[in-house]
């Protein structure tokens, strides 16, 4: 065990896999403890259990990041078997392909309630805790795809760019209280969420990233573990980019 965030409470949405997983194994690792929300129940005690069995501290709640009551109770979660809240990640979020004429009504929905509603939802339950335990770190997972357009993923970009700036005034808004609130912009990830897509856009996708490969979850948990430590402690507001170098072509 290393001890990068010893002493820290942390709730990660979409924590029963992919990235959040692997953001709730390194986040116990360094010290953390950690509860994990998400739909997902089985897969989500999975993970559990094997942060417990490396000696790690965790446990799960479930978690539909459009619900504000499902929100409350996981905050309660945290506070209740913990003491305090000192970190949030708002990592839970659906894909989406289609492009501006394709998307229907209900999937446009979809996406911009769990991906944007969900991370403004769990900002405003998180805050009064974070101000309780003197401050701390909300890291909102957003996407290069909130950032450049690729003509296509339309409500998933526009979730995504909405997740971008509503991080900015969230960090302007709770700064005066030691709330430091920042943006991660993953480019293409090797999850569950990519597993799925069509093999032949996944490698023309890969194959534009600079450093020649896709990311692993490791690779964007490795960021996250920093702004949720006191080591980004002058870091608000900020957008960190990891892309493979994607973006700066
Ligand atoms: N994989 C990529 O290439 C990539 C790139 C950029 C950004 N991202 C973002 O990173 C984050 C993590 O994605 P991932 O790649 O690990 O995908 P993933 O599908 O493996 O994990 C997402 C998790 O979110 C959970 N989730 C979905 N809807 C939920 C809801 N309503 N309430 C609670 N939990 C819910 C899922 O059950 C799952 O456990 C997402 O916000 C995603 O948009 C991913």
């Amino acid at each position: 065990m290393a001890d990068r965030l010893r002493g820290k409470v942390a709730l990660i949405s979409g924590g029963a896999r992919g990235q959040g997983a692997v953001e709730g194994k390194l986040f116990a690792r360094e010290g953390a403890k950690v509860v994990l929300g998400d739909v997902l129940e089985e897969e989500g005690r999975r993970t559990v259990e094997e942060i417990r069995a490396a000696g790690g501290d965790a446990v799960f709640v479930t978690l539909d990041v459009t619900k504000a009551d499902d929100w409350q109770r996981a905050v309660d979660t945290a506070v209740g078997t913990y003491g305090k809240l000192d970190i949030l990640v708002n990592n839970a979020g659906i894909l989406q392909m289609e492009g501006l004429e394709e998307i229907t009504p209900e999937t446009w929905e979809r996406v911009m309630a769990v991906n944007t509603t969900g991370v403004w939802l769990g900002m405003k339950a998180a805050v009064p805790a974070l101000r309780r335990a003197g401050g701390g770190s909300i890291i909102n997972i957003s996407s290069i795809s909130g950032l450049i357009g690729t003509g296509m993923q339309t409500a998933y970009q526009a979730s995504k760019g909405a997740v971008r700036i509503m991080t900015k005034t969230a960090a302007m808004q709770y700064a005066k209280e030691g709330i430091r609130v920042n943006s991660v912009h993953p480019g293409p990830i090797d999850t569950p969420m990519t597993a799925g897509l069509d093999r032949e856009l996944w490698q023309m996708f890969v194959n534009s990233v600079p450093l020649k490969r896709a990311g692993t979850s490791e690779d964007i948990a490795y960021g996250v573990l920093y702004l949720a430590s006191d080591e980004s402690s002058f870091v608000t507001g900020a957008e960190l980019i990891i892309d493979g170098g994607y973006t700066a072509q």
